[in-house]
């Protein structure tokens, strides 16, 4: 098939290494891609926001497939660009998308639907806000209304920090204070086509900078998969509960959902309850995902962009276990510090079971560089979380990277 991925993270490197793996070889074009993804496939420099610049490539170029990677291009509408042009799309047009471009929208969506998450005030004001942080009490959760890059979300005692938070994202379209939730969180990626969903296997993701959650929220320092901690029937109990009537909801406003559903989950002493969607990809929890997929990743993409998922079986997963540390620059989530050299990365990769997949580099004559706050991702596969994680961290210190930050307690929590 001719696909054309959109994104640069590495995210979209592990889905092109998914696709890539399969037995039949696929035509790929990434856009823009980073300088990992151009390693082993095209890349073409498009400004993948726009709607009419990517659907017009995709029929110049005879593209039978899109799949978005980020929110961003979502949001702008380029999978409704696309499907106009009659080419399969993976990934949900710019109204579906406010489920995770809009928390207000989501909120009245689940609302709608019935689905269980925790209460929310809407503050536009900061008045509004002092009154809800009093009401809801602390620990207090404050979180931007749109995107925000994984950085939108404070969880604090603090209650200044929490007021200080709630002005800065006032000035960019208002705040959601929640209820806090406490217990286990759980991402579940489900491809939907718009009516029947299908769920990938759970993951874990670590969303704070430092070991032992400390510190600030992140996109995410890591993860693993599968759960062998997950409640008997948490899967099942997702699709009944959360996904199927998210979609339905979405199919009964004439805005279906066709894409990934990235259920953001906790599990608590009351049962699963919603966090937060995305309708895309997680990153970093992608990269141990589809290492153990089994059923090739492109007849599951395109099933989902073509209304065809009904009837099939789930699909398969590896017995394998896959762990991912993710290795950030000096001063990320702050700042980033831009063009130190990464070394060690053929040393890394030959480590059985390990492979690496960029996200912020880019290559020079005497080899790669760092080039933003994520720069890459250690995948390890292995056949037990102690043999996994003993990979990915022989790897990763392997790499050479002058103030690199990652965290060493990456899935240990499951020994
Ligand atoms: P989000 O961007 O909505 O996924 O939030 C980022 C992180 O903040 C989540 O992964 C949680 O760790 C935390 N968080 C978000 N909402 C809540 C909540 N209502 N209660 C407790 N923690 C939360
Ligand atoms: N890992 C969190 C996200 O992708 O939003």
């Amino acid at each position: 098939m001719r696909i054309l991925v959109l994104g640069s993270g590495a995210r979209e490197h592990a889905i092109i290494t998914s696709l890539l793996s399969e037995d039949v070889a696929h035509e790929i074009t990434a856009a823009p891609g980073n300088a990992g993804i151009a390693e082993v496939v095209e890349t073409v420099a498009l400004d993948a926001t726009r709607g009419d610049v990517v659907a017009d490539y995709a029929v110049d170029n005879d593209i039978e497939l899109v799949v978005i990677g980020p929110e961003a291009p979502l949001v702008a509408g380029v999978a409704d660009a696309v499907r106009r042009r009659g080419i399969a799309v993976f990934g949900p047009g710019a109204a579906a998308a406010q489920l995770e471009g809009s928390k207000t929208f989501a909120k009245r969506v689940m609302d709608d639907a019935g689905v269980p998450t925790g209460r929310a005030i809407r503050a536009g004001t900061y008045d509004e806000v002092v009154a809800a942080i009093d009401e809801l009490g602390a620990p207090y959760v404050v979180k931007a209304d749109g995107l925000a890059a994984g950085k939108g979300v404070i969880v604090t005692d603090d209650r200044t920090a929490a007021l200080s938070h709630a002005e800065h994202y006032l000035q960019q379209g208002g705040v959601l204070v929640e209820e806090h939730l406490s217990g286990q969180e759980v991402s579940l990626f489900l491809l939907s086509d718009g009516h029947t969903v299908v769920p990938l296997s759970p993951a874990q993701d670590y969303k704070r900078i430092g070991d032992g959650d400390e510190g600030p929220n992140t996109g995410g320092m890591g993860a693993y998969s599968p759960l062998p901690w997950a409640p008997e029937g948490f899967v099942d109990e997702v699709i009944r509960t959360v996904a199927e009537p998210t979609v339905r909801q979405l199919e009964r406003e004439s805005t279906p959902f066709i894409g990934l559903l990235y259920c953001g989950l906790i599990v608590t002493k009351q049962g699963i309850r919603v966090i937060e969607f995305n309708a895309r990809f997680g990153d970093p929890e992608t990269q141990v995902v589809l290492p153990r997929l089994i059923t090739p990743l492109s007849e599951l993409l395109f099933a989902a962009s073509t209304g065809q998922l009904s009837g099939r079986p789930h699909p398969e997963f590896s017995n394998d276990v896959c762990v991912t540390v993710v290795l950030a620059s000096e001063g990320y989530p702050v700042s980033s510090a831009p063009n130190r050299p990464i070394t060690g990365l053929d040393e890394a990769a030959t480590v059985e079971g390990v492979h690496v997949c960029h996200a912020a580099t880019a290559r020079t004559d005497t080899g790669f560089v760092a080039t933003g706050g994520r720069v890459l991702s250690v995948v390890a596969t292995g056949s037990d979380f102690a043999h996994a994680r003993d990979r990915a961290y022989e790897a990763i210190g392997r790499i050479g990277l002058e103030g690199g930050q990652y965290r060493t307690d990456i899935a240990a929590r499951v020994l």
